[in-house]
């Protein structure tokens, strides 16, 4: 497995792959890698002849400073795990290589997909992450790019960039990996105790819980009742909405969208866990 850390090398990578015609699958992240990594990982290397991994913690989408120093740093053993699954190459790049000495986000009209949820609780996060993904997309040119579906709205928002920005690579978003207790994984899982990884099953209870009875309620006495549920637990919920999966826009009623997910975000311990599940 190639280790790069420059865009030179990474060039020099993509032309062996693509004057021989060969496909390239690649999988963003920002490291402290989890069995849902690997399962974007492996997906790729089975739809593509070549897979690269890229880590990166990006400064401009964390509007939280204390956030950013606090996330988990495994560059060794995220470098083994890539090794022992056989991924090609790991881009792993310096913020200097990404941002030069300006660190900040571009401004790019994201439609509007980035109000609401994450959004309004993470002002500047979508747009630092439009602009990292936009530039490595640019850097990488791989043919398929791997999303997981739990940051669903960003999902939606990096197939937008893709679009608008006409790059040619296909976003391709790939169903959450959870544990039995339904907890999706995250990286964000390594700083909870044991005892909180079982309290924090209630955000998928109660997602699943409301795409089993969302035809009997409106959305807004669903959320009540899951308000209501977290009130009781040892979870701090910051917000349970639910969206509509193309303008990603807030319904109050089911008509006014074809495919609605739900979405839920709460504090566990102090860290912050968020989590989305398609209702219809
Ligand atoms: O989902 C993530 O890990 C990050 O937001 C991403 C897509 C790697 C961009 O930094």
């Amino acid at each position: 497995m190639q280790v790069f850390k420059s865009a030179q090398e990474l060039s020099i990578f993509y032309n062996s792959v693509s004057s021989v015609g060969k496909s390239l699958g690649f999988v963003a992240t920002m490291g402290a890698l989890h069995e849902g990594h690997l399962a974007l990982a492996k997906q790729s290397q089975s739809e593509n002849d070549f897979t690269i991994v890229s880590i990166f913690v990006n400064p401009t989408q964390f509007n939280n400073p204390e956030d950013l120093e606090k996330y988990p740093r495994k560059d060794e053993q995220d470098i083994a795990m890539l090794s022992a699954i056989q991924v090609d190459a790991v881009f792993l790049p310096s913020v200097e290589e990404m941002y030069g000495k300006e660190v900040s986000s571009e401004s790019i009209n994201l439609m509007g997909l980035d109000k609401g949820m994450e959004g309004d609780y993470r002002p500047g996060h979508f747009q630092g992450v439009a602009t990292v993904v936009r530039r490595l997309l640019k850097m990488i040119k791989p043919t398929r790019a791997y999303f997981g579906e739990k940051d669903y709205q960003q999902l939606r928002i990096i197939r937008h960039v893709a679009d608008i920005f006409k790059l040619d690579s296909e976003i391709i978003g790939v169903e959450t990996q959870r544990y039995p207790s339904g907890l999706a994984m995250s990286s964000r899982n390594f700083r909870l105790s044991a005892q909180a990884i079982v309290e924090a099953k209630i955000i998928y209870q109660s997602m699943h819980w409301a795409k089993e009875n969302y035809l009997k309620y409106r959305p807004e006495a669903l959320k009540e009742a899951i308000i209501t549920r977290f009130a009781q637990s040892s979870l701090v919920l910051e917000y349970v909405d639910f969206a509509d999966d193309t303008n990603m826009q807030k319904i109050t009623d089911w008509q006014e969208a074809k495919s609605v997910r739900i979405y839920i975000a709460a504090l566990c311990e102090g860290v912050r866990l968020i989590d989305n599940l398609s209702i219809r």
